[in-house]
């Protein structure tokens, strides 16, 4: 029995090394079907509802057209436009979506609001990105690395930037994988503690290394895999200057990548802002595996949705 059936994606924190194995499993056999035009319509009649509070180019991109090509369909929903906007609770909106629909995937700011979303939706809750965490991307990024590397477990990532959400993320990606990981940010702007202790506890039982730190070089040496991010998030455009300037001696280079594992491959979530948090030579060049990355999303997803949503 699929023990995923029914289940929300909040926080990869919430699924077991086991299960989480499971989905990229099922992401690569989804994606050979994919490639080999083998049916796999899975959700046949099913829809889901994909409300936005953020700007997206992957994430709607990929769950729409993965949703499509299970059978299903997918929805379009500016948060601006539905009464949510206009002051209906969450609660509300989740009970009414869920009579309609068989899945909400929801991008938004707060992570409370979509763990409230979950308490009152009847139907699976998936997290396309809150300020906190963004699980789904992450097991693209496991894909992803997998598929280059041909295992997780032992390597190490090296995640140069801003402690944010994508950060968090995968500090639970890596410590349920196994993989060893090496988080350099700067004072002020390091991963929040909870988050840290939380991927600790998950990193016991397969134990896997989290070292937090200030000193980039030091989380990049012998890395085999090279990660960072933005460095103003969505909703932090404001503090671009200020950041700018913190996070330089951050940047993910040719001069800082030089003490890596000589085969590092280099992932971002995207979109990427080429002289900022990465120079164009490393994101452009042979060890970026970026756009496999992105493409992962929609495999990743499609395997997401199917094994919450299939019946
Ligand atoms: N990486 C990512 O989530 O991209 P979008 O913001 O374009 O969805
Ligand atoms: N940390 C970034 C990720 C974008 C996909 C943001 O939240 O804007």
């Amino acid at each position: 029995k699929n023990a995923l059936k029914g289940r929300d994606l909040l926080s990869l924190h919430d699924f077991t090394p086991g299960e989480i194995n499971y989905i990229l499993d099922y992401a690569a056999e989804l994606k050979q079907k994919q490639k080999e035009k083998v049916d796999h319509q899975l959700l046949k009649g099913k829809t889901l509802a994909m409300i936005f509070q953020k700007s997206s180019t992957r994430t709607r991109v990929s769950f729409e057209v993965g949703m499509y090509q299970l059978g299903g369909h997918a929805l379009y929903l500016n948060a601006g436009d539905l009464q949510l906007g206009r002051g209906e609770s969450i609660a509300d909106t989740g009970r009414v979506l869920s009579r309609y629909v068989d899945g909400i995937m929801i991008r938004t700011f707060a992570q409370s609001d979509v763990a409230e979303l979950a308490e009152y939706a009847g139907v699976p809750v998936i997290n396309g990105l809150t300020d906190l965490l963004h699980p789904c991307q992450i097991l693209a990024d496991l894909l992803t690395i997998r598929e280059h590397k041909g295992k997780l477990a032992g390597l190490k990532l090296a995640y140069l930037g801003d402690g944010n959400n994508v950060c968090h993320s995968l500090l639970f990606g890596c410590a349920k994988t196994g993989m060893n990981i090496s988080v350099a940010a700067p004072e002020g702007y390091l991963p929040d503690e909870e988050i840290v202790t939380a991927a600790r506890a998950d990193a016991v039982e397969t134990k896997s290394e989290i070292v937090i730190t200030t000193d980039p070089k030091e989380a990049v040496a012998g890395a085999d895999v090279v990660v960072t991010d933005v460095w103003a998030s969505m909703g932090q455009e404001s503090e671009q200057q200020v950041r700018a300037n913190i996070f330089a001696p951050y940047q993910v280079n040719a001069r800082i990548t030089a003490g890596a594992a000589p085969d590092f491959i280099f992932l971002h979530c995207l979109p990427a802002h080429r002289g900022e948090e990465v120079s164009g030579e490393i994101i452009d060049g042979a060890h970026s595996v970026v756009f496999d990355e992105a493409e992962n999303r929609l495999h990743a997803q499609k395997a997401v949705l199917g094994l919450l949503m299939a019946d």
